[in-house]
């Protein structure tokens, strides 16, 4: 296949599990056999240690650090293809955070032209990523509008959002979606695809029903599927996989998959009849 579809985990909130969302997300979709890419944009680096470790302190022959993906957002001469690194989960690869760039933490809005909202979608077309890969899912700290957040955006074609009830506070989601919307004058082919919801414990009855409540109300913003909480063992521990340690959550995700892949299939027939429309 490839010619890759590019799903963004945002959400301006910390802790409700973007990047174990994303990873279990990849997991499931690379169990099924499309080749994945997880992007780690997060300075914390988390979901790169969970998949390879430490990948900030390897070091090339010469010792000196190796490059990850700042720098080949950055730099001219180093590839996104040649960054990318394989996991524990064959289909699975992870373009790493390498969280210092030539000894220097950085911020890509610090370096760039913050005008060059496109060098990140220019990399992932130039570096053969989007035709290699079927799916590349984006991975953030807990923010929307700075500069990286914004390029990945426009880099992308879909955004879901995970959420918790407890953590649910609908005027930040409609700021989200309402921050889409915004970012489609760079990128018309962008679109939200879905909130949904975490760490789940029904034996929270109120939660539970505040769950049910926003999924009835606000209907399509919201995805059917939703995801339990569970006691992980070891969830973001190095080259541990959700999908080996957590049978209902893991669950939760082929739900969320299969549901994601209906949605977006639908949401392309109507793009692709928007565009004979509009060339008639
Ligand atoms: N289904 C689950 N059940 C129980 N705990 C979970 C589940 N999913 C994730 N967690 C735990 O919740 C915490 C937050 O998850 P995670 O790090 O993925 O969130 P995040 O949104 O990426 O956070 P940040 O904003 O810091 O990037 C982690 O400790 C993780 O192990
Ligand atoms: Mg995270």
């Amino acid at each position: 296949m490839g010619k890759a579809t590019v799903i963004d985990f945002t959400n301006q909130k910390g802790g409700v599990t973007k990047t174990t969302s994303a990873i279990a997300f990849g997991s499931v979709l690379a169990r099924e056999g499309y080749k994945v890419l997880i992007g780690d944009f997060d300075p914390q680096g988390n979901s790169t240690y969970s998949l390879i470790g430490e990948y900030s302190q390897r070091k090339d022959e010469s010792g000196n650090s190796l490059p990850g993906i700042l720098r080949a957002i950055i730099d001219d001469t180093v590839s996104l293809a040649d960054v990318v690194q394989e996991t524990g989960l064959e289909n699975l690869h992870i373009a790493p955070m390498e969280k210092k760039v030539m000894g220097r933490s950085v911020q890509l809005g610090k370096i760039l032209d913050n005008t060059d909202i496109d060098v990140i979608k220019r990399e992932f077309a130039n570096s053969g990523v989007l035709d290699y890969y079927d799916y590349i899912l984006l991975d953030h700290g807990p923010k929307i509008h700075g500069f990286e957040e914004t390029a990945c955006l426009v880099a992308s074609d879909y955004v879901l959002t995970p959420t918790t009830a407890r953590a649910l506070d609908m005027s930040g989601l409609i700021e989200l979606i309402e921050y889409v919307k915004e970012v489609k004058k760079y990128n018309p082919n962008l679109a939200f695809l879905g909130a949904f919801f975490t760490l789940i414990n029904k034996s929270k009855v109120n939660e539970w029903n505040k769950a049910k409540e926003y999924r009835d109300k606000y209907g399509d913003t919201f995805m059917k599927a939703f995801i339990p909480q569970e006691s992980l063992v070891g969830l973001l521990e190095e080259g541990e996989f959700l999908i080996e340690h957590s049978k209902k959550a893991i669950r939760g995700y082929e739900d969320l998959v299969e549901e994601s892949l209906a949605k977006i299939e639908n949401l392309e027939k109507s793009k692709n009849r928007k565009e004979v429309v509009n060339n008639v």
